[in-house]
């Protein structure tokens, strides 16, 4: 279904994110139509450049894409424009403000760094370019720090109202992150399990190939507790352990996550293993790649976390997150309690129930359940997995879209579910900050790991001393 006619102004279109994720995005949802004939692009970034020039910038970066046709692209490329503006000077303004049309919704996307955001939510405002149905998207990182995180708030407040503020953790656009919710609240079969009573713990893992190579100077100062605990992994956290919201409305959902965030409570240093990779043979390591030999920065965290409520009282959630781990590899992982009593001893210990909520690659879940083993021997039991991949029970040949194409339509429809409210990112820095500030007053330094590791050995025996075990990365 197209949505409204639009004019979207991207800020920072000559940047790496435009680039590689967003107008590509915005090509994908030309492409099956959801843009109407009316829909136009702007694009604007500090260099002087003609908008043919522009669209030639573009063309060259999305042609060599296999799923990209080529037709298709040059009428995609007839609804973009270019306009220089500086974000920082008077330079543009007027001219945008002209080319925007009256009758049609408009979108001010900010792929810029966050020092920009108040600065150019200022100017929009001054040279009378946002409206009151305006919408303003900014990307992480919003901010540094609960302090910075409630500038940058105060900034944007300044100018526009909350509900025409979309704040982006592209987390939240992923088809699978959306299916915890469905999963949850369409089914009558997990919900009544959902608990203290039943389950024994949780594990978020979200792990990565990659290392920091091309970021180095923004990473070093974040590590993954910024990076990547404080937005994507406390999505999955709040997704998993929320209440059921009454509506599926933004208000009613972004309510419910942030009484999860409320409910954390401090972690201990205890609870907490850091790592840096190490370098690989005859390469390079982390401290290599930021070239600091002297960084005490994580590139991986592990934290035991407790969400303090009836739900969830007891019940332990793992996280971890790294760079250069043994395989790209994102999951939720919902432990079930053993049953109360067993009428098969002598059977060993089987892993039981365990729910495995899997995001990337291949989507899907995997429900392990004990039968009896078929083969000779006796009663014997097993652990064996009812297993399914989204893409093969939902036929095939239908294209995965990326989550910048579903949360930039969620723009311009005005459905903010899927962005995270003011309050919800200060909560999360207010619970953050404690413990990175104690390991930036502390000399300890991250363990080091491997390369193609699971992580350093602290964050294998934050789980042994208590009985449990993580769920291997990469199978
Ligand atoms: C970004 C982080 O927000 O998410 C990166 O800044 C990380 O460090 C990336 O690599 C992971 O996203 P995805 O979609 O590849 O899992």
């Amino acid at each position: 279904i197209p949505v409204d006619p639009f004019d979207l102004v991207l800020f920072g279109a000559t940047g790496d994110l435009a680039q590689r994720k967003i107008l590509p995005a915005l090509y994908h949802r030309f492409e099956v139509g959801q843009m109407p004939e009316q829909a136009r692009i702007i694009a604007s970034a500090r260099s002087d450049m003609e908008s043919h020039a522009f669209r030639e910038h573009v063309r060259s970066g999305l042609r060599d894409k296999p799923e990209v046709k080529a037709e298709i692209l040059d009428r995609f490329l007839e609804r973009l424009e270019y306009v220089a503006v500086d974000a920082l000077g008077e330079t543009g303004w007027n001219c945008l403000r002209e080319m925007l049309r009256p009758d049609v919704v408009r979108a001010f996307y900010l792929s810029v760094g966050p020092g920009l955001f108040p600065e150019i939510a200022q100017r929009l405002h001054d040279h009378g370019l946002a409206t009151p149905d305006s919408r303003i998207v900014v990307e992480k990182p919003f901010g540094h720090d609960l302090e910075s995180a409630k500038a940058l708030n105060e900034g944007l407040r300044r100018c526009f109202e909350e509900r025409q503020i979309y704040r982006i953790d592209h987390y939240l656009g992923k088809e699978t992150v959306q299916n915890l919710m469905a999963l949850r609240f369409a089914n009558s079969l997990f919900e009544p399990l959902w608990n203290a009573s039943h389950i024994d713990h949780v594990q978020i893992t979200v792990a990565e190939t990659v290392g920091v190579e091309g970021r180095e100077a923004y990473y070093d100062r974040a590590g993954a507790m910024r990076d990547m605990v404080q937005n994507h992994l406390m999505q999955l956290l709040c997704l998993t352990a929320m209440e059921p919201p009454s509506k599926f409305v933004p208000n009613a959902v972004r309510d419910e996550k942030v009484k999860v965030i409320e409910a954390l409570e401090p972690v201990e240093p205890g609870d907490i293993a850091r790592g840096q990779y190490r370098p690989e043979k005859g390469g390079d390591g982390y401290l290599d790649h930021v070239g600091n030999p002297d960084s005490r920065t994580e590139s991986f965290v592990a934290l035991k976390v407790h969400v303090a409520n009836w739900r969830w009282a007891g019940v332990p959630f793992y996280l971890r997150t790294g760079k250069r781990l043994r395989a790209r590899e994102s999951e939720i992982v919902v432990v079930f309690r053993d049953p109360p009593h067993t009428i098969f001893p002598n059977v060993g210990h089987l892993h039981g129930n365990v729910l495995v909520i899997r995001l990337q690659p291949d989507e899907g879940i995997t429900l392990s359940t004990t039968i009896k083993d078929p083969g000779p021997g006796g009663f014997r039991l097993a652990d064996v997995a009812l297993d399914m991949s989204f893409a093969e029970a939902l036929g095939g040949n239908v294209r995965a879209q990326d989550a910048y194409e579903r949360l930039v339509m969620d723009v311009i429809r005005g459905d903010q579910t899927l962005f995270m409210r003011g309050d919800e990112v200060e909560a999360a820095w207010a619970w953050v900050d404690p413990i990175v500030h104690a390991w930036e007053d502390s000399r300890d330094r991250p363990s080091p790991y491997d390369p193609g590791s699971s992580g350093p050995e602290e964050a294998l025996m934050l789980m042994h001393r208590d009985g449990r075990r993580w769920r291997q990365i990469g199978g």
